[in-house]
């Protein structure tokens, strides 16, 4: 059915939020202001409405610079002049933290998209009359959107897309692929990182013929599952003055600038601090920034992320750095751990740290701060350090994920 309604506001997923019809309807690719013909979505989303036409556009709608917007569902704003969208952005931020009784200061949205994504999964499936489709999920569908070309990425992932066909293509002709195939490539200092996912076993033949496929496209690495296919060269990358060997699979931040700033902001707020440690580490961003100052205790789940950050401690120069694998969630860091420590870092999930949170918030450490990549549970996990006693400083909201609704942020507690 055929509506005209107008949109309120661009709510906190980056969709419009029309009021027209009395309760809220969604319509993806709208502003606020602007008055849009919309149809109703099959399916499980009643309250979302598709974008036929824009009747009275915003003062504020821009074109959009990539052909698949509106379609791929990689991006939700790319129609937004840059002020309003950081107004826009940093908004959500206050709001959550606003709704959850937290009272600080936020500061402008720092923009951390640099050069571009540094790593993206590309997905592999077949489509109608079983055509081979590479390329990333559409708006909130499982189709897979062919994609040729994604200005958004980092120029160091060049290559990534036919490497990503060439893979596909040989397993799709070799074996029934039942399963969407998931492709993650990440961009190293000496190469593509790609690890395929979602194959099944594959005879040895295949393996082979797809090492061949990664020489031609130069990989640095391929792994299958996080089993090595082929290394032609170890896929690092450097952070602070070391230089790390990733594991398969491990969590790396989105975009060079974005782990830049983060670990810039967190290391500014952490200061002269003597002994700090480092929870929800990965493979060491901020550890090894940290220890060109401070003695460093590290933790992550992720065995692999803990073993290349142990390596990649060795760098001279460095104070000396613990890292050590435990499940924080499980076996938060209890005050008696948290005696001698000066500082306290983590950057947790987007689950966060509710259990971790209860313990700091128990604890004497003098200063703690927060990296979130989720605003609600940093909300919830900031309420118990301030019912714990601590204060809250101003938090800082960092954008390294442009065109779409996630936002980082950066945030000090003291006591
Ligand atoms: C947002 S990432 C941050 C990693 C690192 N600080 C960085 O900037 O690259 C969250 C990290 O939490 C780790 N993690 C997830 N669940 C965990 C758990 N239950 N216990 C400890 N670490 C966990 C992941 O392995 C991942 O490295």
């Amino acid at each position: 059915m055929v509506e005209r309604v107008t949109i309120d506001h661009v709510g906190h997923r980056g969709d419009g939020v029309s009021l027209t019809t009395g309760d809220a309807v969604y319509v993806p690719y709208t502003l606020g202001g602007e008055t849009v013909e919309v149809d109703h979505v099959v399916g499980h989303h009643p309250d979302r409405r598709k974008l036929l036409a824009v009747d009275v556009a915003s003062p504020e709608r821009i074109e959009p610079f990539c052909p698949h917007f509106g379609v791929c569902g990689g991006c939700a704003i790319q129609h937004w002049a840059a002020e309003p969208y950081h107004a826009w952005k940093r908004n959500i931020v206050v709001e959550t933290l606003a709704q959850a009784g937290i009272d600080c200061d936020v500061a402008p949205l720092v923009d951390a998209h640099g050069a571009g994504r540094r790593r993206v999964t590309l997905h592999g499936r077949f489509g109608t009359h079983d055509v081979l489709k590479v390329g990333f999920s559409a708006t909130s569908s499982h189709d897979v959107i062919p994609i040729d070309r994604c200005p958004i990425l980092d120029p160091a992932l060049e290559g990534a897309l036919d490497a990503a066909w060439g893979l596909a293509e040989l397993l799709t002709s070799k074996m029934p692929v039942t399963k969407p195939l998931d492709i993650q490539v990440t961009a190293t200092a000496n190469g593509l990182d790609i690890d395929l996912r979602g194959s099944g076993p594959l005879p040895t033949p295949l393996v082979t013929a797809l090492s061949r496929v990664a020489e031609q496209h130069h990989l640095a690495r391929l792994t299958r599952h996080g089993e090595l296919v082929l290394q032609r060269l170890p896929p690092t990358v450097k952070m602070g003055r070391a230089e790390v060997t990733l594991p398969p699979g491990s969590f790396l931040q989105a975009t060079v600038a974005g782990e830049e700033m983060l670990a810039a902001l967190a290391s500014e707020r952490i200061g002269k601090a003597k002994e700090v440690l480092d929870l929800f580490c990965g493979v060491g961003p901020f550890a090894l920034r940290l220890a060109e100052k401070s003695c460093v205790t590290a933790y992550d789940n992720d065995a692999g992320a803990v073993a290349a950050l142990a390596k990649a401690a060795r760098t001279p120069g460095l104070k000396p750095i613990r890292a050590e694998p435990r499940d924080l969630f499980r076996r938060p860091l209890m005050p008696q751990e948290l005696r001698d420590v000066d500082a306290v870092v983590f950057d947790p999930p987007r689950q966060g740290a509710q259990a971790q949170a209860l313990k700091l918030a128990a604890s004497k450490v003098p200063v703690i701060v927060a990296v979130s990549c989720n605003v609600a549970t940093f909300a919830r996990d900031a309420r118990l350090l301030i019912d714990g006693g601590y204060r809250i400083e101003s938090v800082v909201p960092v954008d390294q994920f442009r065109h779409t609704s996630h936002v980082e942020l950066v945030a000090r507690f003291t006591r």
